[in-house]
């Protein structure tokens, strides 16, 4: 199965949620991540986000910002969206119900119904991060369960 996690930027939350769930499946799957801005593109991940994925013995260091392009719709099978504005932007960019039928709110998807959204941590606090990470960490741990991604 391939993965992508669409934040943003593609530098705090969408790398953490790419670098959590890659941590947790096996190799024959595939998690890659992007932002719906062009801003980082070519950047490292945020050193917040860098320095609390290793806290948790999880290394996000090497991986680089793209930004979020319609091909991705038929490169991946499932996208999932830190937030309700990531979700609308991705979803606009879809050309039919089967690349609409791709896209969900990642905490939605792990069953947290309600419109939950992860919040942006860019100018927050370094818990803030760290609360980023364990939704992230609980949600991935559902979705490698639900799809069977061990
Ligand atoms: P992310 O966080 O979407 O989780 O990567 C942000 C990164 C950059 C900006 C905003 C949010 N920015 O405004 O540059």
């Amino acid at each position: 199965m391939k993965i992508l996690m669409v934040c943003l930027g593609n530098i705090c939350r969408s790398p953490l949620a790419e670098g959590i769930l890659r941590s947790k499946i096996s190799k024959e799957h595939t998690v890659a991540s992007a932002g719906t801005i062009s801003f980082h593109e070519g950047e490292h991940p945020d050193k917040r986000s860098i320095s609390t994925a290793k806290g948790h013995g999880v290394d996000i260091s090497k991986q680089k910002a793209q930004y979020f392009e319609k091909k991705f719709f038929d490169k991946f099978d499932k996208i999932f969206c830190m937030d309700t504005k990531n979700y609308q932007d991705v979803l606009s960019l879809a050309e039919s119900e089967t690349q609409k039928n791709k896209v969900s709110m990642i905490l939605e998807e792990a069953g947290n119904h309600g419109r939950a959204e992860v919040p942006d941590p860019y100018y927050g606090t370094m818990q803030d991060f760290e609360n980023v990470y364990q939704m992230l960490d609980e949600a991935c741990e559902i979705i490698a369960e639900k799809y069977q991604l061990r």
